[in-house]
C-alpha cells in the first residue's frame, strides 16, 4: 500500500488523471489529495486506484472511469454508451442562447437531435429557464437519440439537474420523434442543435484516443455526411414557415461538401460557417 504522494510521483505522464482518480477512489476532491500526500490508502481504495489506472494507461478515457464529464456549467453522468461531450460544443449552447436573445418575442422550440448524455439541451434549457420563461411557456426544449441506451443516461443527467419536466425527450431517428409536434408548431422559431456523429469509417479506425466511444455516435457513413443530409432533406419535407436555426457540427474539412449540400435547399444568404476556438470550421449554420 502507497501512500498518495507516492502514487502521484509514479504516475509521470498521467499525473493529472491519476489526481482525479485519487480524488474519487478516496471520496475527496483533488485539493484534499495535493494537501495530503502522506495519506496512504486502504486496501479497498488501492484496489480500485491500481484498477482504473491500469485501465487509464491501456486508453480508456477518464471521464468513463470516473463516470462523468464537465460541460458548460454541470456535471454530466457519461458511460460507454454516450459520447463523451467535448468543450468545442459549447458553442452551439452560446448560439442557442443568443438566438433566444433575439428572438424573445416569440415562442421558441429548441431541439438536440442525438442529444447522446443530454450535454447540449440541458445546458440550453438550463440557461434559458429564468421564471420569466417558465412562467409565459415560452420555449419547448427537446432531446432525442437512436440510441435508447444513451437516451436513458440524458434522462438520468436531466433529472440531476432538476430539469427533467422541463425538456421531452424521445427516441428515434433524427426528425422524426419530432413531425407531428414540428407540423403543427410550423410556424414556430426553431433552433436544432445537431452533433451528429460525422466521421468515416477510416477516420474512426485511425483516431485510436476515441476507440472507447460508441461507433453509434461517431460514424456518419461513407463520407461522414450521410446524417446531415438526411436531415436536410426531413425539415425540407417539413415546409416549416417559421424562423429556422439550425447548427451542424463537423469535421472542419467537411465544410465545403456540407455547405454544397446545403445549397440544395436554401440561398447563401441563409447558410454560414462558424469556427470553433482554434479557429476552424467547426459548424455550419442554417439561418432563415
Ligand atoms: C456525436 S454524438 C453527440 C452527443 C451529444 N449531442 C454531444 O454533443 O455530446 C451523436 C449522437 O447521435 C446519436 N445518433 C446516431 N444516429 C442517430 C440517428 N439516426 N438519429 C438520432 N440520433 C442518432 C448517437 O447515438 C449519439 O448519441
Amino acid at each position: 500500500m502507497n501512500n498518495i504522494g507516492q502514487y502521484l510521483a509514479t504516475a509521470k505522464s498521467f499525473s493529472r488523471e491519476a489526481l482525479s482518480l485519487l480524488a474519487f477512489v478516496c471520496g475527496r476532491d483533488s485539493s484534499w489529495i495535493i494537501a495530503h500526500p502522506e495519506y496512504k490508502l486502504n486496501n479497498q481504495e488501492t484496489k480500485l486506484f491500481t484498477k482504473k489506472f491500469e485501465q487509464l494507461k491501456t486508453g480508456r478515457p477518464l471521464a468513463y472511469l470516473l463516470g462523468e464529464k464537465n460541460f458548460y456549467k454541470h456535471s454530466l453522468i457519461v458511460t460507454p454508451a454516450v459520447l463523451i461531450p467535448r468543450p468545442e460544443s459549447e458553442i452551439i449552447v452560446e448560439t442557442a442562447i443568443d438566438y433566444y436573445q433575439k428572438k424573445r418575442h416569440n415562442r421558441q422550440i429548441f431541439l438536440d437531435l442525438g442529444t447522446g448524455s443530454g450535454a447540449l439541451i440541458i445546458a440550453i434549457a438550463d440557461h434559458l429557464k429564468s421564471k420569466e420563461v417558465s412562467r409565459h411557456g415560452r420555449c419547448y426544449f427537446g432531446a432525442s437519440d437512436i440510441s435508447p441506451a444513451a437516451l436513458a443516461i440524458a434522462v438520468k443527467n436531466a433529472k440531476k439537474q432538476h430539469l427533467k419536466s422541463q425538456i421531452s425527450f424521445r427516441s428515434g431517428d433524427l426528425l422524426q420523434p419530432w413531425r407531428r409536434y414540428l407540423q403543427i408548431n410550423r410556424r414556430s422559431p426553431l433552433f436544432i442543435a445537431a452533433n451528429l456523429p460525422y466521421l468515416t469509417p477510416a477516420e474512426k479506425a485511425r483516431e485510436t484516443s476515441i476507440a472507447y466511444e460508441p461507433k453509434l455516435a461517431l460514424i456518419g457513413g461513407k463520407d461522414g455526411l450521410e446524417l446531415y443530409r438526411r436531415l436536410l432533406q426531413q425539415i425540407e419535407t417539413l415546409k416549416l414557415s417559421g424562423p429556422l436555426l439550425l447548427m451542424m457540427e463537423i469535421n472542419p474539412h467537411q465544410a465545403a461538401a456540407l455547405v454544397k449540400e446545403a445549397k440544395k435547399y436554401y440561398l447563401p444568404q441563409y447558410i454560414q460557417k462558424k469556427a470553433d476556438l482554434s479557429g476552424r470550421t467547426r459548424f455550419i449554420i442554417i439561418d432563415k
